[in-house]
C-alpha cells in the first residue's frame, strides 16, 4: 500500500468517525475527530519514514546512483536521505579500502626475506610472517600468543626484547647461538611504535636477519687468506735461508751447495704444486670447466697410473692392484678423471706405511658407476672426516708436517666429481685404512 492511499484510508476513517460522533456534544465530537486524524497521519509518517530509508539504502548500496526520495517527503527527506546514504557509500568504501590495504600488507610480509615479529607492549607475539617460521625454526600456531623470550630461548635476544621496551629506542645486534648443534647468526633490529591518537598502545617490531651463510663465507675466506699466507711463507722462508747460507760461503763447499740447492728446488716446486692447485681449484669454481666426454677403460687408467706412480711405489714398497673385471669401460672426461685418481692414489701411498696394499675396485650398480680407492693406512679419526675437503685441511698437522702436502687435493677431487655428475664418499678408521668411494654417472649427461 503507499503513503498516498495510507492517508487518503485514515482521511476516510476520519471522516467516518465525524459521522460516529455527530451525536456528541459539538466539542468533544471534534476533539476525537481531530485526535484520530492526527494519529492516523503520525503513523502514516512513521510507516512511510522508514520503508523510504529502508528501500533507499539497499538501492544505494546496489547502484548509488539510482538514489531518490520519493514521494510528499522528498522535499523534508531528500537532504537527510543524501547525507544518510553518502555515509553508507562511505563506509562501504573504507571497508574496501582497508580490504586491499590488508592483502597488500600480508602480501609485502609473506614475501621479506626477514622474519618479521609483532609483539603487544609486554612482548607477546601478535603476528609473524613466515620468515619468521624458517629463520627462527617455529610454527606460527607455537609463536602468535606467547612470549617472544619464551619463543626463542636465546639468552642474548631475551635481554634484547628486554632493553628496547625499557629504553623504546631502536636496538640492532647480532645474536650467535647454537641450534641443534649448528651455530647459527642472526642480526635483530627492534623497536617500540605506538599507535596514533586513541589509547596510544604501543607495539614491540623484531626484524631478523639470517647471517649465518654469510659468516661462514667470512670465515672460509678469513680462513683461506689465513692458509695461503701461511703454506706460501713457509717455502719461501726455506728458500731465503737456504739462498742467504750459500752467499755467505756454503757456495765454496760443492756437497754443502748441491744440498741446499736441492732443498731449495724442492721447496720451489711445492710453492710451484700449489699455485698449480689454487688455479685448478678457481678453474673448476669458476663454472667454464667444458667437459670433454668420450669412452675410458678404468683397467688402461690404473696402468697409467701404475707408470706414474711407479717410482714412489717401489720405493715404499707399496703395490697397486685392479679389483674389477677387464675391460671396465665408462663414459666421462678423461683428463678429470685422472685428476680425481692421481689425487686419491697420491694420498693413498703417502698415508700407508711401507710394504702395504692399494687396492683400486670398480663396479656398476642401478645405472652407477662404483669407483674405490681403499687403502690400509693411517686412517682418518672420525671428528676430522666432515672437514677433509675443505682447502688446506690437514689431519693433525704435526702428523702431516712428515708428509708433504698442502690440504688442496680432496678439495680439487670434489670439484671434479661434482662437475661429472656425482658424488664422493670417504669411510676411514684410524689405524686400518681409508675407502674412497667415487659414485659416477654410467654415462654422463651434457651440462
Ligand atoms: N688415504 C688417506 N689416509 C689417511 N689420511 C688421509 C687420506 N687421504 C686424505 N687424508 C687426510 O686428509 C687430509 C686432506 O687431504 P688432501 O688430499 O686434501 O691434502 P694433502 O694430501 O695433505 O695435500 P695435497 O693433496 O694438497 O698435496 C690430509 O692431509 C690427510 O690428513
Ligand atoms: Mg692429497
Amino acid at each position: 500500500m503507499s503513503f498516498r492511499a495510507f492517508v487518503l484510508a485514515a482521511g476516510f476513517l476520519s471522516f467516518l468517525c465525524g459521522i460516529i460522533f455527530d451525536n456528541l456534544s459539538g466539542q468533544t465530537a471534534l476533539r476525537i475527530l481531530l485526535l484520530l486524524l492526527f494519529s492516523a497521519l503520525l503513523l502514516g509518517g512513521v510507516w512511510a519514514i522508514r520503508h523510504t530509508i529502508s528501500r533507499q539504502s539497499t538501492s544505494a548500496l546496489q547502484n548509488p546512483l539510482t538514489i531518490k526520495a520519493q514521494g510528499i517527503f522528498d522535499d523534508l527527506f531528500d537532504p537527510m536521505l543524501t547525507g544518510l546514504i553518502r555515509l553508507l557509500r562511505e563506509k562501504n568504501d573504507i571497508s574496501v579500502r582497508l580490504a586491499e590495504v590488508s592483502s597488500r600488507f600480508e602480501g609485502v610480509l609473506e614475501h621479506m626475506v626477514e622474519g618479521v615479529a609483532v609483539t603487544s607492549s609486554n612482548a607477546q607475539i601478535l603476528l609473524v610472517n613466515s620468515a619468521f617460521e624458517r629463520i627462527l625454526e617455529v610454527g606460527s600456531e607455537a609463536a602468535v600468543g606467547n612470549r617472544l623470550g619464551l619463543v626463542i630461548r636465546v639468552a642474548a635476544i631475551h635481554q634484547l626484547v628486554e632493553e628496547v621496551f625499557r629504553t623504546r629506542t631502536k636496538v640492532v645486534r647480532e645474536v650467535e647461538y647454537h641450534e641443534g648443534g649448528k651455530k647459527k647468526t642472526l642480526n635483530v633490529v627492534a623497536t617500540v611504535t605506538e599507535t596514533q591518537g586513541g589509547a596510544g598502545k604501543s607495539y614491540g617490531i623484531f626484524l631478523f636477519y639470517d647471517m649465518t651463510t654469510i659468516r661462514g663465507l667470512e670465515r672460509i675466506r678469513k680462513d683461506f687468506v689465513a692458509n695461503v699466507s701461511h703454506e706460501i711463507r713457509t717455502p719461501l722462508t726455506s728458500i731465503r735461508g737456504y739462498a742467504e747460507a750459500l752467499t755467505d760461503g756454503a757456495l765454496s763447499d760443492p756437497e754443502l751447495s748441491r744440498k741446499f740447492l736441492g732443498i731449495i728446488s724442492g721447496q720451489a716446486d711445492r710453492l710451484s704444486r700449489m699455485v698449480n692447485d689454487l688455479l685448478e681449484l678457481s678453474r673448476l669454481e669458476s663454472g667454464t670447466v667444458a667437459l670433454n666426454l668420450c669412452e675410458i677403460d678404468l683397467g688402461f687408467q690404473t696402468e697409467r697410473m701404475q707408470e706414474v706412480f711407479s717410482s714412489r711405489l717401489r720405493d715404499r714398497e707399496i703395490s697397486l692392484v685392479a679389483d674389477f673385471p677387464k675391460p671396465f669401460p665408462y663414459v666421462s672426461d678423461e683428463s678429470l678423471t685422472d685428476l680425481v685418481l692421481t689425487n686419491l692414489l697420491d694420498n693413498a701411498i703417502k698415508y700407508s706405511p711401507p710394504g702395504r696394499e692399494i687396492r683400486i675396485s670398480a663396479e656398476n650398480k642401478e645405472g652407477k658407476v662404483i669407483i674405490s680407492v681403499i687403502d690400509n693406512g693411517a686412517g682418518i679419526p672420525r671428528e676430522d672426516l666432515p672437514r677433509i675437503f675443505e682447502r688446506f685441511y690437514r689431519v693433525d698437522r704435526s702428523r702431516s708436517s712428515s708428509v708433504s702436502g698442502t690440504g688442496l687435493g680432496l678439495s680439487i677431487v670434489r670439484h671434479v666429481v661434482t662437475l661429472l655428475q656425482g658424488r664422493v664418499d670417504v669411510k676411514s678408521e684410524p689405524g686400518a685404512g681409508t675407502t674412497v668411494c667415487l659414485t659416477l654417472p654410467q654415462k654422463i649427461g651434457r651440462a
